[in-house]
């Protein structure tokens, strides 16, 4: 596996990378399975001075992709990694987040975030009221059977910030994590 500067990907790369998207997301409500629009997000990221990104890539084929936006002076929001189905827990997304983070370290950034959503039961916190206290919540959410990237963000270092209610609908969450580096 090679990982490549996101720039550098050819037209049919980003073709690859825009169905990785659609496929690695397929199961969140809030993914980009309508025509045309996991497209039009690579267009749109990849057109963006504020945003940089890495590739996977397989014999040449895009397997995996990782983004980020330089949100503050010396924090970058990351955004988006997706893996394709049939290619995760092979090491591709830990590879590419390690790339995003040397890439982090030499620019003088101190901390990644993101928002993971949780719009279809993967972590316990799907269906619930959270707005009583969302600092528990926060501080105690795990994932469930179904599977959700918290997991893997934990693996990594980044810690549960705090969770944001309701933004993707009643009892769906966006839950924050942030790592420092
Ligand atoms: C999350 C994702 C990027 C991880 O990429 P990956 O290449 O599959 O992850 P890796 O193989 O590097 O995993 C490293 C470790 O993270 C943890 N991990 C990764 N995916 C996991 C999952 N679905 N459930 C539990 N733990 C997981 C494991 O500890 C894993 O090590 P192991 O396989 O030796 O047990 C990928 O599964 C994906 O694209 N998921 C769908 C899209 C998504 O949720 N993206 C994040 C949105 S914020």
């Amino acid at each position: 596996m090679d990982t490549v500067d996101f720039a550098t990907l050819d037209q049919v790369q980003r073709r690859e990378a825009a169905a990785v998207l659609r496929g690695a997301l397929a199961s969140f409500a809030s993914g980009y399975a309508g025509p045309g629009e996991a497209e039009a997000e690579v267009a749109l990221l990849s057109n963006q001075e504020a945003w940089l990104g890495y590739a996977a890539l397989e014999d040449g084929r895009v397997a995996g992709w990782i983004g980020a936006i330089r949100a503050y002076s010396h924090g970058w929001e990351l955004h988006p990694l997706v893996v394709a189905p049939a290619r995760q827990r092979n090491g591709i997304g830990s590879a590419l987040l390690t790339a995003l983070e040397a890439r982090a370290r030499r620019e003088g950034i101190l901390a990644l975030f993101l928002g993971s959503d949780d719009d279809y039961g993967g972590t316990t916190l799907y269906g619930h009221d959270l707005w009583s206290d969302v600092g528990h919540h926060s501080a105690t959410v795990q994932p469930t059977a179904r599977g959700h990237a918290l997991s893997f963000y934990r693996r990594h270092g980044f810690q549960v910030i705090g969770v944001l209610p309701d933004v993707n609908g009643f009892g769906r969450p966006d839950i924050l994590l942030a790592k420092r580096l």
